[in-house]
């Protein structure tokens, strides 16, 4: 319960307030430099790699730094542990109908939408809140999103998507591709975040997520620390979901330090 009142004050005075300077991209000089001149020798190599498999010629344009390490974080994630999964191959062949859970300003979109192009949707509940520049997640995430004719930001509750509603993007089939990246699976997290406690409702989540994939659609999850990796496995086991680990997910692109866990899952059709 702690700093509830304050948390929950915060999140509804950040709620009032949603107008915002419009998001803008610090470039990174039309090119990878800046970003290659930090990398270890492993991470080089491993970006090279990925450089040769994937057309990553749009990237610098209009790219924050930090925003181009994510995105190529994630995808060496994507490119390691998620390519080759059959499920994953069979959900996104053609045209991908993605949905990105808690995308706070999403910096790695470049990635979503390199490893499954299509139209991706971003969702974030707490949306509006604000940079040292003034500008808000929603505008930071919308000016990315600008990119990509197919891809939108939604400001609210995934909570609030529905099948037949709004953020159905798929005409009510639903979507072949669910990322949840560091979903709020234990309490603390969630606080330290400064939401408040009536949002954690990790079961109920989870449930409403499954209930959104097309019927041969995956969920990826990534958790980060072995705490919150055995809270998502006590979840998974509570469903009807199929699942399958893919274990610790150690990439020498990680700009962060914790462990970080990932499963796929789908709804079981037999
Ligand atoms: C730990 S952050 C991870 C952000 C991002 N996915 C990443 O990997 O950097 C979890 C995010 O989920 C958002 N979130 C929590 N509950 C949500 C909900 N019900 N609907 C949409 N977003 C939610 C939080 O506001 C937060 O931005």
């Amino acid at each position: 319960m702690k700093g509830l009142f304050r948390r929950e004050f915060a999140y509804r005075f950040r709620g009032l307030f949603p107008f915002s300077r419009p998001g803008v991209g610090v470039g990174c000089d039309g090119s990878f430099a800046k970003l290659e001149a930090g990398l270890s020798a492993a991470a080089a190599e491993r970006f090279t790699v990925l450089s040769a498999d994937y057309d990553l010629s749009g990237w610098t344009r209009g790219s924050r730094l930090l925003e181009l390490h994510e995105s190529v974080y994630f995808l060496d994630l994507y490119d390691s542990f998620v390519r080759d999964h059959v499920r994953v191959q069979d959900a996104a062949r053609g045209f991908c109908r993605g949905l990105d859970v808690g995308s706070k300003n999403w910096a790695y979109l470049l990635a979503l939408v390199t490893a499954w192009p299509g139209a991706w949707t971003g969702v974030e509940i707490d949306a509006h809140r604000r940079y040292a520049d003034f500008s808000t997640r929603a505008a930071v995430a919308r000016a990315r999103a600008g990119g990509f004719a197919a891809c939108r930001y939604l400001a609210g509750s995934v909570m609030d998507l529905g099948s037949a509603g709004e953020g159905s993007a798929g005409e009510g089939r639903g979507f072949d591709v669910i990322t949840w990246f560091l979903p709020f699976v234990c309490v603390d997290a969630l606080r330290a975040w400064g939401l408040p406690d009536r949002f954690f409702d990790p079961a109920g989540l989870l449930s409403h997520v499954a209930g959104l994939l097309a019927s041969d659609g995956v969920l990826w999850v990534v958790n980060q620390g072995e705490k919150e990796r055995a809270a998502q496995r006590l979840l998974f086991a509570e469903t009807d979901l199929c699942y399958e680990t893919l274990g610790e997910m150690v990439s020498p692109l990680s700009p962060f330090r914790a462990r970080r866990f990932g499963w796929l899952a789908w709804n079981d059709e037999g």
